[in-house]
């Protein structure tokens, strides 16, 4: 009787979402499954890590071979703002170890493949408000166009090869675990790590700037129910539209000023102003809270509690 095998490796593991989401992953199917990777050594994760750098599609293939890997989540890319500095490796990245991934999934016979969009596939044939599901997508952003890029390829490899191939369009994560890596919606996290230090919080957006955002523990959430999902509830296989809750540079900013009464802001947007002016106000999600039940916990004032008490709680143990 053959053995099987359910081993799942994490691509881009020491990232904002991969150092929170591989954990969780851990938790829920035992730290021995599964398999950090990422371009360079953090010592977080200390049971399997392996260096990857997955454009190098035979470096991959050798880590699928060596652990008998059943299931990807891919979470490697260049975000919105760094990827705006240098296209060629933003399009590398983003695509083309995307492609490796799912190369790999077809000759290795990969079960399962996650794949995490993002709500820059969205351009100006969309409604900023409420943008549906199904809106043109016509990026601004090389970001946005990888990502797109990335969409169809998911779904060209689930119809053409039947890899389950699963995506959420994430909105901007916000969590206290990690830091952000060079995107748009970076602002939203780093705003909360001024008001802990009691420093003055310079913001590269305008005040009335409104994003869709997400907390870290819903994204993860989001992530989990949707790859857990009976296949045949997934019926969206390009990506699916995510929404949490929607705030502006100024709201986020008065939440916290609830626990900060001293707290200032300086609004200095700069050239990620234009990225944000392009990308949407608010997402109807309503495909994925009718075919998977998507329905997130937290809202501003929530999120900012848990941020606030935990990124506390930080300081003083690295005190
Ligand atoms: P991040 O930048 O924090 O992490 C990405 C990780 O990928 C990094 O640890 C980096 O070292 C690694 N990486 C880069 N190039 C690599 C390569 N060639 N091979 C292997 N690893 C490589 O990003 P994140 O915020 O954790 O995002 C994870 C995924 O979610 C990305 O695909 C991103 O586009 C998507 N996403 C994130 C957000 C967000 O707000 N954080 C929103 C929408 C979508
Ligand atoms: N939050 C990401 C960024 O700002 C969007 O995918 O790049």
């Amino acid at each position: 009787m053959a053995i099987e095998i359910n081993n799942i490796l994490v691509i881009g593991a020491n990232g904002q979402i991969g150092s929170v989401l591989t954990p969780a992953l851990e938790n829920t199917f035992g730290k021995k499954c599964i398999i950090a990777s990422d371009i360079y050594y953090k010592d977080k994760f200390v049971n399997n890590f392996e260096i990857l750098d997955a454009t190098d599609y035979h470096a991959l293939e050798k880590i699928v071979k060596k652990y008998r890997i059943s299931q990807i989540y891919h979470l490697a890319a260049i975000l919105s703002a760094k990827a705006e500095r240098s296209p060629r490796e933003a399009w590398e990245v983003n695509v083309n170890s995307f492609f490796n991934v799912l190369e790999v999934s077809r000759k290795h016979n990969i079960k399962k493949v996650f794949y995490p969009s993002s709500i820059a596939v969205f351009g100006s044939h969309a409604d900023l408000d409420q943008t549906c599901q199904f809106s043109s997508l016509n990026p601004s952003t090389i970001y946005g166009a990888s990502k797109v890029a990335g969409e169809n390829l998911a779904q060209y490899y689930y119809s053409k090869y039947n890899i389950d191939v699963r995506s959420l369009r994430y909105p901007g994560i916000i969590g206290y675990q990690s830091l952000p890596g060079g995107g748009t919606t970076d602002y939203a996290v780093d705003i909360y790590h001024k008001a802990i230090s009691g420093e003055v919080f310079d913001c590269f957006l305008e005040k009335d700037s409104s994003l869709p955002m997400i907390f870290m523990d819903d994204a993860i959430k989001a992530t989990l129910q949707l790859m857990n999902a009976e296949s045949e509830s997934v019926k969206i296989r390009t990506s699916y539209n995510l929404s949490s809750m929607t705030f502006s540079p100024e709201e986020v900013f008065l939440s916290i000023k609830k626990y900060y009464p001293e707290f200032k802001i300086n609004y200095k947007p700069d050239f990620r102003q234009e990225i944000a002016n392009s990308w949407p106000r608010s997402i109807d999600d309503s495909r994925a809270r009718e075919d998977w039940g998507w329905s997130p916990d937290f809202d501003l004032q929530s999120m900012t509690e848990v941020m606030i008490n935990n990124l506390r709680k930080k300081r003083y143990e690295s005190a």
